[in-house]
């Protein structure tokens, strides 16, 4: 139980690596607000939630806007009175190369992926002062580390989230860790219809894992549970690959 006693906030909760993030800090002890766009599947979460014997309330809140954010976290504050842990997950992707991806559609990669990040940590920071062991950490990708002729405004916005997990780690120092996860291809409802259209994509990316598979959401979430906790304790401003090894080597 390496989080009772804390309560975590995780965006994007309904689905993929935030719900199985959400479900695993329960499991742990924690008290959880799992937000999403998906209003019916935070419900749906927070009832597997308790039925598993954990604590949790939905918290439905689109990271696209300031005032939903510091909503959520007031609604945190009302019922918990505190806030340790946040996991900045929610995101959405969307392929094309740069001619066939007008300003809008690369705007409103930027506007989720990372001002959303933004966003929430801006609306948590001030509720987490109250933490003595407060953990943020943001979900940025292989695709901030590496180029991709096809996502350019994923690419971008999870590049610069790293810049921003730093900047946060600086800024919200030493009581509060900021850190990142860069998944590489994960099975998750987001790279379902990939693998449907593209099943030759997904083989190459557990071609190119060192470990010859592509990753579970179970793979993400120990690494985000472990920099929450206090084994990480002297851990932040950095980031992490969770890929198989696929980008460590050519
Ligand atoms: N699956 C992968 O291979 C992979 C790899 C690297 C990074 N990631 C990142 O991991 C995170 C989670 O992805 P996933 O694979 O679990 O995908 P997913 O689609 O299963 O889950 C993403 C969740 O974010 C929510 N969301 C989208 N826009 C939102 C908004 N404006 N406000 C609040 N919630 C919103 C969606 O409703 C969904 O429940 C994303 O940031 C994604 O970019 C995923």
């Amino acid at each position: 139980m390496r989080f009772q006693g804390t309560v975590a906030w995780v965006t994007g909760g309904a689905s993929g690596i935030g719900l199985a993030a959400a479900q695993r800090f329960a499991a742990e002890g924690a008290r959880v607000a799992v937000s999403d766009l998906n209003a019916p599947g935070c419900d749906d979460a927070v009832a597997a939630i308790t039925a598993a014997g954990g604590s949790a309330i939905a918290v439905p809140c689109d990271v696209r806007s300031l005032d939903a954010c510091v909503a959520a976290v007031a609604r945190i504050e009302q019922e918990w009175g505190r806030l340790d842990h946040v996991f900045a997950n929610a995101g959405v992707v969307g392929a094309g190369g740069i001619e066939f991806t007008s300003e809008d559609d690369f705007a409103a990669l930027i506007d989720v992926n990372l001002v959303g990040v933004f966003r929430t940590a801006k609306a948590a920071l001030p509720l987490m002062r109250g933490s003595d062991s407060g953990s943020i950490v943001i979900t940025s990708s292989v695709e901030g580390l590496i180029g991709n002729a096809l996502l350019p405004g994923y690419s971008t916005a999870k590049t610069a989230l790293l810049g921003l997990t730093r900047a946060l780690a600086a800024e919200a120092a030493p009581t509060i860790r900021v850190n990142a996860v860069n998944p590489g291809y994960i099975e998750s409802p987001m790279t379902e219809p990939v693998a449907q259209m593209m099943p030759e994509f997904k083989q190459a990316w557990a071609q190119k894992a060192l470990l010859g598979r592509v990753g579970t959401v179970d793979d993400v979430v120990g690494v985000v549970l472990f920099l929450c906790s206090s084994d990480a304790a002297f851990v932040t401003g950095e980031s992490v690959a969770i890929d198989g090894g696929a980008v460590a080597v050519r």
